[in-house]
């Protein structure tokens, strides 16, 4: 008789997008002339830039020839995109990450859920909440929680509530943990960490002997000179962080499909007995093992990403973005709502208008405006009555969006 993993069975209803797509779906079928317009999940809408694809078309032009055919790449990613990402993501920024440091993926998601592959299962997992539920869902997958309370709260994760009245900054875990997911630009809430609160999270882990993942997915949607792109700008983060980065939101790769993870030869995790392992080989090994590597005019794609006419033909696109962050930050605050985050990230988070629960205002917005956005509670218990809409989207449905907003909640008032 197989067995499955039961602790699959302790997963709550559909992850978050798809249950949202599920309700679209009922609803464009019972009104199949609507014009929905959809700010829920977070995929860029803007085509590729033109340097990445020139780069993809000649890298697979190369692949037509037998001199310059390449087969299988280095599973950690070509060393002619490693190098270029030290340079330019992080040596530009002072801090010194090595090449082999940086390992090239297929998107930050998988590599959240597979850096899990090289911890304990008796570790504890601090997250925030809200928060991408991916982080919560891979550590229910590998059995490092127990059931879900009627909130979708599970037992054994430590939940460290964000809303308006903390400014969104959590407090430090009040007992010891040993796994901490920080995202910064948040997703869900659009808000932002300072060098000091990252200096905090780094002097917590680095007493407590604790790893930090900093998924710093939306980093280049920054415009505060002061705030810190990535985690090793903070002292001692070299010694307790793993950084997630992609390609996905920048330079548009959702459905290209290229990120990186970097992993400091310095981290160290521990054996049951306290001895200390350093953690980058076996990462290596993990990654060797279970991936062969991102394609190769994807990775040429990629590197085409920090070329001059790639960095400005992304510069255009994150301005594209964070004009409709902008638009939809000023046209809903002056229609009324409690709107935070927009400023250095491309969502906005909402308070619910009238009280309403996260996927009351969900449904409110679908059926009287069809608007999709997504419901807070789907990030997390203290999510509830909070709202987020994704910048991702075109100019004109970004207007045409506050305008219906603008009218629903007029007709209330
Ligand atoms: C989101 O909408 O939160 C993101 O698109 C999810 C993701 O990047 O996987």
């Amino acid at each position: 008789m197989v067995t499955i993993n039961e602790h699959y069975l302790k997963l709550q209803a559909g992850y978050l997008f798809p249950e949202i797509a599920r309700r679209v779906n009922e609803y464009s079928q019972s009104h199949p002339d609507a014009n929905i317009i959809k700010m829920g999940i977070g995929d860029v809408t803007q085509p590729l830039p033109a340097a990445i694809i020139t780069a993809m078309h000649a890298a697979i032009d190369e692949m037509a020839s037998v001199e310059t055919f390449r087969g299988y790449g280095p599973e950690q990613g070509h060393l002619f995109l490693r190098d270029t990402i030290r340079d330019h993501c992080f040596r530009n920024r002072g801090v010194d990450i090595e090449s082999d440091e940086i390992f090239v993926s297929d998107g930050s998601k998988c590599d959240s859920g597979n850096l899990l592959d090289i911890f304990g299962n008796d570790n504890t997992v601090a997250v925030l909440d809200p928060v991408y539920p991916v982080y919560v869902d891979t550590n229910v997958m590998v059995g490092r929680t127990g059931k879900a309370n009627s909130d979708g709260q599970y037992d054994g994760l430590v939940y460290l509530p964000v809303h308006a009245e903390n400014d969104f900054q959590p407090e430090l875990p009040s007992e010891p943990v040993d796994l901490i997911y920080l995202c910064y630009p948040n997703n869900p809430t659009g808000t932002v960490a300072t060098r000091e609160i990252l200096q905090k999270w780094v002097d917590y882990a680095r007493e407590n002997r604790s790893i930090i993942f900093f998924d710093a997915a939306y980093e280049a949607f920054i415009s505060d000179p002061e705030i810190p792109h990535s985690i090793y700008e903070v002292d001692g983060a070299q010694e307790v962080a793993i950084e997630l980065r992609s390609f996905s939101k920048n330079a548009g790769f959702t459905g290209i499909r290229c990120a990186y993870t970097v992993v400091p030869k310095k981290l160290i995790g521990y054996e049951h007995d306290g001895s200390p392992q350093a953690l980058h080989p076996i990462w290596n090994r993990r990654h060797c093992t279970k991936f062969n590597g991102v394609s190769y005019p994807v990775q040429r794609g990629a590197e085409a990403a920090y070329s001059p006419e790639g960095k400005q033909q992304i510069e255009e696109l994150i301005r594209f973005y964070m004009n409709n962050a902008r638009l939809l930050r000023e046209g809903l605050t002056a229609a009324g709502l409690e709107v935070y985050g927009g400023q250095n990230a491309p969502y906005v988070w909402l308070k619910t208008p009238g009280n309403l629960s996260s996927w009351e205002f969900f449904d409110q917005l679908l059926r009287e405006s069809q608007i999709v956005g997504t419901p807070g509670s789907g990030f997390g218990a203290a999510g509830e009555g909070y709202f987020r809409l994704s910048a991702f989207s075109d100019l004109e449905n970004t207007e045409e969006a506050i305008r219906r907003i603008e009218a629903s909640l007029a007709s209330k008032t």
